[in-house]
C-alpha cells in the first residue's frame, strides 16, 4: 500500500478511536538535530555500549567516568528545539484527538512544543537529586559543578553525590511509567513514533492495546501486530495524517 493510502487508513483509525495515546522515542527528535541511539551509522550506541555508559553500575562504581562520558550525552540533548512532529502532537492534544504522549525521550521537546500531558517514562534532564538526602537540584547546577571539575558533583546541603533524574539502565521505572501503563490499558489505539521498541519495559506497551499505528524509519518487533506501519519521517507522516483528519 502506498504512503497516501497508509496516511488515510491511519487518519480513519485515529478519528474512529475512543481514546488514543502516543508513544515516542528518539526518532521523533532526530529532525531536531538530536541523534537517536540505534539508527545504523548515526545512532549514539554505534560505538559505545549504553549499559556501560548510562547505567547505575557506572554511576555508582566509577562516577568520574559517568560524569565525563554519559553526562555529556545527557547535556547535549538539552539545547534543541521542537520540530514539526512535536508541534502537531501538541495541536492534536489541544483538539482532543490524542489523550497524551508517553515519551522515552529526555529532551523536553514535547513540553517545549506545548504538549501538556506528557509521561516521561525514562526521566528528564530538567532536574537532578542527591543520592544521600534526596535534595532536588536543577540540571543546570549539575552542569555548573561538572564544568568546574567538581566530579562527582556534591550536594551543597549534605555533601552526598548528586545524580541526574534520568532513568539509567539498572534504575527502577519511575511512577510516570505506572501512569502511562494505566492510560494505555484504557486506550483502544496507540501511535508509536520514532522508537525501535527494543527496550523493556516500555516496549511492552504496544502489546497491550488493540489498535496500533507505527511510524518509524526502520523495522520494529511490533510491525507484525500493527494495523498500519508507515516507513516515513515522523514530521512528514504526521503532517499528512493531521491534514486528512482536519479536512
Ligand atoms: N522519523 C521516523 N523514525 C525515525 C526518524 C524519523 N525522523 N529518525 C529515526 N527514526 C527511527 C529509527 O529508525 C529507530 O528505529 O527511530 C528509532 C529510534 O530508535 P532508538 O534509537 O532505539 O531510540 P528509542 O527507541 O527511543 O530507544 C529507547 O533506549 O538507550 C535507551 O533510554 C534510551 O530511551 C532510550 C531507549
Amino acid at each position: 500500500m502506498d504512503s497516501k493510502n497508509l496516511f488515510k487508513k491511519a487518519a480513519e483509525l485515529i478519528k474512529s478511536s475512543q481514546k488514543t495515546m502516543v508513544l515516542t522515542g528518539a526518532g521523533i527528535s532526530t529532525e531536531s538535530g538530536i541523534p537517536d541511539f540505534r539508527s545504523p551509522g548515526t545512532g549514539l550506541w554505534e560505538n559505545m555500549d549504553p549499559t556501560e555508559v548510562l547505567s547505575t553500575k557506572v554511576l555508582f562504581n566509577s562516577p568520574e567516568e559517568f560524569y565525563r562520558v554519559g553526562f555529556k550525552i545527557l547535556s547535549s540533548m538539552r539545547n534543541a528545539e521542537p520540530n514539526e512532529a512535536h508541534y502537531i502532537l501538541s495541536e492534536m492534544e489541544k483538539e482532543g484527538i490524542i489523550a497524551g504522549v508517553i515519551t522515552q525521550n529526555i529532551d523536553n521537546l514535547h513540553q517545549k512544543a506545548g504538549s501538556k500531558k506528557v509521561y516521561e517514562v525514562h526521566g528528564n534532564t530538567r532536574e537532578g537529586s542527591c543520592l544521600r538526602c534526596g535534595e532536588k537540584v536543577s540540571f543546570e547546577l549539575l552542569e555548573e559543578k561538572v564544568a568546574k571539575e567538581e566530579i562527582p558533583p556534591r550536594c551543597d546541603r549534605c555533601g552526598g553525590m548528586l545524580r541526574p533524574d534520568v532513568v539509567l539502565f539498572g534504575d527502577p521505572m519511575p511512577h510516570a511509567f505506572d501512569l502511562a501503563l494505566k492510560e494505555v490499558q484504557e486506550s483502544d489505539l496507540l501511535i508509536v513514533i520514532g522508537s525501535s521498541l527494543v527496550v523493556a519495559p516500555v516496549n511492552f506497551l504496544p502489546g497491550m492495546v488493540d489498535g496500533l499505528i507505527i511510524i518509524n524509519a526502520t523495522e520494529t518487533p511490533y510491525d507484525y501486530k500493527a494495523d498500519v506501519v508507515i516507513r516515513e519521517k515522523a514530521s512528514y507522516a504526521l503532517r499528512n495524517i493531521w491534514n486528512l483528519i482536519k479536512s
